[in-house]
């Protein structure tokens, strides 16, 4: 099931008259920037872990056969890496688009690798949003994103970006690349 977050975004307006925001992104914002950017930086966010507990019905599933996305989930002393964008705030109105299908605007402070803090934005799926599916086993959930596929692509294309572009950053993240593992496993067995 789906349910766009667009409007809950807008109201979300705390950066709105900033000359620019930071926004941390932690899955397919770090491989695919399809917005305009001042700059990157590799950076962090500290009380969350990556999880592909959130359904996709708009971009790698659909509604009848969704895919899974990451979203992030509270864990007490967690990091989680990613990489972060200086955009104006006109961007939003794209990004709101792009992650409608129940992510939040959050705000949060970021640490950047090369040094310094700055508060920003991060969309977050929370647990109650009509797309969460929650946990299940990491070969459970590969073998979902290894059926999945929407209008933005295959699911696994999704999965392999994200570990390929975490590795790129240094960053070694055991459910991803656990869950990448399974699919290759699968990929393999089916060949
Ligand atoms: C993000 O990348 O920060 C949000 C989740 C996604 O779009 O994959």
């Amino acid at each position: 099931m789906s349910l766009n977050t667009i409007e809950i975004n807008r109201l979300m307006d705390r950066f709105d008259r900033h000359d620019s925001v930071w926004l941390f992104g932690y899955g397919s914002l770090i491989f695919k920037a399809d917005f305009p950017f001042i700059e990157r930086r590799p950076a962090s966010i500290r009380g969350w872990s990556r999880r592909f507990w959130q359904g996709s019905h708009d971009h790698r599933g659909t509604e009848a056969a969704p895919g899974r996305v990451v979203t992030l989930v509270p864990v007490d002393g967690a990091t989680c890496h990613g990489m972060a964008y200086l955009v104006t705030p006109e961007e939003f109105a794209h990004l709101d688009h792009r992650e409608k299908n129940g992510y939040l605007r959050l705000a949060t402070e970021m640490t950047f690798e090369d040094g310094g803090t700055a508060e920003g934005i991060v969309y977050i799926a929370t647990s109650d949003n009509a797309a969460y599916l929650g946990p299940a086993s990491e070969q459970a959930i590969a073998r979902q994103i290894a059926s999945a596929r929407g209008p933005s692509g295959p699911n696994s294309e999704y999965l392999l970006e994200l570990a390929r572009a975490l590795l790129e950053l240094g960053k070694y993240d055991e459910h991803v690349h656990a869950i990448e593992r399974h699919l290759k496993e699968f990929i393999g067995a089916a060949r």
